[in-house]
């Protein structure tokens, strides 16, 4: 949420920037133009069923698939990103999660506003102008659990912050020669990392860090676990609960078990 309110305070002095300039989108070491991008033949026009930033509209974008322009940056496997908005705010966001492009995950776009058809003010507060020059959205976010959070707008910049092993050293294990171990934390950076710290360490606190004050392992049952992946809510329930179900498509029970087997060896 804080994102969406604060990526909205200094539109105002962007719009008189912008008559000037055109917006630029940086990925990485790179930049790009709206016209540019509106040119390039991977452009596409998506639906957005339940458009968080429209108050759960139906929205259509011009867009291009983000996992097409982060590619063309050569990030490193293990490098962190960071997007920025308009007004300077910015916050961490996986790249792992922006680079899928199977049909079993959500699929995030990168979608630009045309400066001949401009968008909508949000409605989220007066004159806080348009979700663009760029809004990051996603085709099916139910499936890898995509947060409100996710989807920031206003972007101006998606930045290389830095690798992960030197920003975040508590989330490595010691011992990682057991292969389960090694995948586990793969998936856990890959999906879990996205809302919960690690030994109080990582980007984003959307839930509780999995191993301090005490790892789940030592006060959930082994066989709870998994089922808490698969449905949090069949464990606990209540409405502001924020932990996203993983279904078969997306996590199988090997991956769920080498994720588990991650968090008992830091235990
Ligand atoms: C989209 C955000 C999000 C993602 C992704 C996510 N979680 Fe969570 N998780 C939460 C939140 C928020 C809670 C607190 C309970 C709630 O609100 O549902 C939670 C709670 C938990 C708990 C229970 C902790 C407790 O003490 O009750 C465990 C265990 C857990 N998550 C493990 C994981 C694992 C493992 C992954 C990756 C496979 C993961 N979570 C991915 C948001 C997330």
């Amino acid at each position: 949420m804080r994102a969406v309110y604060i990526c909205s305070i200094y539109f105002l002095s962007f719009s008189m920037a912008a008559a000037q300039t055109e917006a630029t989108l940086k990925v990485g070491a790179k930049s790009y133009t709206i016209s540019e991008l509106l040119k390039r033949p991977e452009i596409e026009t998506v639906t957005v069923k339940h458009d968080p930033a429209y108050g759960g509209q139906e929205m259509q974008y011009e867009a291009i698939g983000a996992a097409a322009l982060f590619a063309e940056t050569n990030l490193r496997e293990d490098e962190v990103v960071q997007f920025r908005c308009l007004d300077g705010f910015a916050a961490s966001i996986s790249k792992e999660r922006i680079m899928h492009t199977s049909a079993g995950q959500s699929i995030a776009y990168i979608a630009i506003e045309n400066p001949k058809s401009k968008w909508l003010d949000l409605p989220l507060k007066p004159s806080s102008g348009s979700a663009g020059p760029f809004y990051l959205v996603w085709l099916n976010p139910e499936l890898s659990g995509i947060l409100q959070e996710e989807w920031p707008y206003q972007v101006v910049a998606f930045e290389v912050k830095g690798r992960l092993k030197d920003l975040y050293p508590r989330m490595f294990p010691k011992h990682q020669e057991d292969a389960r171990v090694a995948r586990g934390l793969k998936l856990f950076q890959q999906t879990c990392f996205a809302c919960h710290t690690m030994n109080r360490e990582g980007p984003s606190q959307v839930g509780p860090d999995l191993n301090l004050p005490l790892n789940p392992t030592e006060y959930l049952k082994e066989s709870v676990l998994p089922r808490y992946n698969r449905n949090p809510k069949s464990i606990r329930s209540w409405e502001g609960s924020k932990m996203p179900g993983f279904g078969p498509e997306t996590f199988s029970d090997k991956d769920i078990a080498n994720v588990v087997a991650y968090l008992i060896i830091l235990g």
